[in-house]
């Protein structure tokens, strides 16, 4: 598997960013102002993520994730450790994270990885989104923010 940036704004992966965030409006808000990467293996485009910068210290991962038929293979754990390393170089001091409060899968890879729980944005998505989150049988209602110190 190989992860590199895509630089060309016109082959955005859409359906992929649309696993982690569920509105292509609201991916638009930010997706021109952030980097995509991209996880190929065999010519295919497996998983990606987004680096956003936050400020001169901070960048935040956004829209993490992995082909459906290629999840739970240790593929999003790589992608969280290559944002880390390459956040690290680029000599930013902490890295984020923010995960909805019913995505009981995610908050356990990102604590796995080292991030910590540093803040709760209440009703985050409740207020943003149209359409109702449910997942885990729980309504997806608040932001949680992970941190990690690189
Ligand atoms: N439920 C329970 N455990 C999970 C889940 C889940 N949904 N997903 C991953 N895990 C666990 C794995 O069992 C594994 O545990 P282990 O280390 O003890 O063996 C560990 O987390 C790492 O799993 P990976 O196989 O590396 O994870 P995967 O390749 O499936 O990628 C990801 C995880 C990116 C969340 C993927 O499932 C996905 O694309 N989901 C849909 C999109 C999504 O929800 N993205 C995150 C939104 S938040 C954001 O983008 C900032």
């Amino acid at each position: 598997m190989t992860i590199t940036q895509l630089s060309d704004q016109s082959s955005i992966p859409y359906e992929l960013l649309l696993l982690a965030d569920p509105s292509r409006e609201i991916i638009d808000t930010y997706i021109f102002d952030s980097r995509l990467f991209i996880a190929t293996a065999e010519g295919e485009t497996i998983g990606c993520y987004v680096l956003s910068q936050v400020d001169q210290a901070t960048v935040e991962i956004r829209n993490i994730a992995v082909r459906e038929p290629h999840q739970r293979k240790g593929i999003g754990k790589l992608l969280l450790a290559d944002a880390i390393r390459r956040s690290k170089l680029e000599g930013f001091q902490t890295i984020v994270i923010g995960t909805g409060n019913s995505s009981l899968g995610q908050l356990y890879l990102y604590q796995k990885s080292g991030f910590r729980i540093s803040a709760i944005r209440p009703d985050f998505f409740t207020q943003r989104y149209k359409e109702k989150i449910i997942e885990n049988g729980i309504e997806c209602r608040d932001m949680i923010v992970l941190s990690r110190e690189l």
